[in-house]
């Protein structure tokens, strides 16, 4: 984690900042969050998940503080304050302090933070091991597309998949393969990549859009549709994607290998994906492994 937090407009240390007991974040996840990527002291797609949480917000009825664009230039000089090299921004905005109560207070005052935190640097595209995956219910609510601090479902799952070996839940809605825990899902059936059409089952992922955006520049057919858990035995490669670990190829549906490496569809996406990295930040090389420790 990074050293310093920024709480309703002031920086202070980590360390410092006090959440109150009342604030309904805390007592009801009424809240809404983001997780932005930082590569090299740069934010990925800023304006994208700022949008995206606006529209988180606005769905719940919580008004944003401050202007998106305000709001950028507070992270973008926070992640300079911080000498932010290779992490992430968590934000989140909460409806606020009041006496515990279901109905809120038509006065209330949102409480909004971010921070840092460190990313370790991500292996070159079809390294690392490939992730398991293990098909869960999909117990959540009907609003996925919202990005909701109320994640109980979701952290059980994933912690369901960690303790039997596996690196993500993937949720099974009616048969239907909707998302991930923390990541959007994507299956390659006859060489064209299928990922679930937006709406209330899953939330739109950034990192889903940007691949989304570069497919056809890239020579990939990719489609939005419902992908069949029946489906799944004849797909050739499965990748999961987030702000946090980009593309991950799979090697396992439960306990059936899909494959042994990455797969071809899903190295050209993923070169694709950090092509885009490249324009977005203006970094030459966002992917460089530093030589030494970059100082937190
Ligand atoms: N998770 N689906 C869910 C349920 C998610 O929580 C996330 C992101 C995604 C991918 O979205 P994006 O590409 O915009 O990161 C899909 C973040 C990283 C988290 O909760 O930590």
């Amino acid at each position: 984690m990074g050293q310093w937090i920024w709480i309703n407009g002031s920086i202070m240390p980590m360390g410092d900042a006090r959440i109150d007991v009342q604030d309904r974040g805390f007592q009801f996840a009424d809240g809404v969050y983001e997780v932005v990527r930082v590569y090299q002291g740069r934010c990925f797609t800023l304006a994208e998940h700022l949008d995206r949480l606006s529209k988180s917000a606005e769905a719940v009825g919580i008004s944003l503080p401050i202007s998106t664009s305000a709001l950028a230039e507070q992270i973008r000089k926070f992640v300079v304050l911080e000498s932010l090299h290779e992490g992430m921004i968590y934000l989140q905005l909460t409806r606020g302090v009041a006496e515990r109560n279901h109905v809120y207070p038509a006065d209330i005052k949102p409480t909004l933070l971010f921070y840092a935190s460190l990313l370790d640097p991500l292996p070159p595209v079809g390294g690392g091991a490939g992730f398991k995956l293990l098909p869960v219910p999909d117990e959540r609510w009907r609003k996925c597309w919202i990005k909701s601090i109320a994640l109980l479902a979701n952290i059980l799952a994933k912690n369901q998949a960690a303790a039997a070996g596996y690196d993500e839940a993937i949720f099974i809605d009616d048969g239907r393969c909707t998302e991930g825990a923390s990541t959007n899902f994507f299956a390659v059936i006859d060489g064209i990549v299928a990922t679930a059409p937006k709406g209330p089952k899953i939330l739109p992922g950034i990192t889903r859009q940007v691949l989304i955006d570069v497919a056809r520049t890239a020579g990939v057919s990719i489609i939005e549709r419902p992908i069949l858990e029946s489906e799944i035995a004849s797909a050739t490669e499965l990748f999961i994607t987030s702000s946090t670990r980009e593309v991950m190829w799979v090697s396992h549906w439960g306990e059936r290998e899909v494959s042994k490496s990455a797969g071809p569809i899903t190295r050209k996406l993923h070169e694709a994906f950090r092509d885009w990295v490249r324009k977005d930040t203006g970094l030459e090389n966002p992917h460089a492994i530093p030589a030494s420790p970059v100082p937190a």
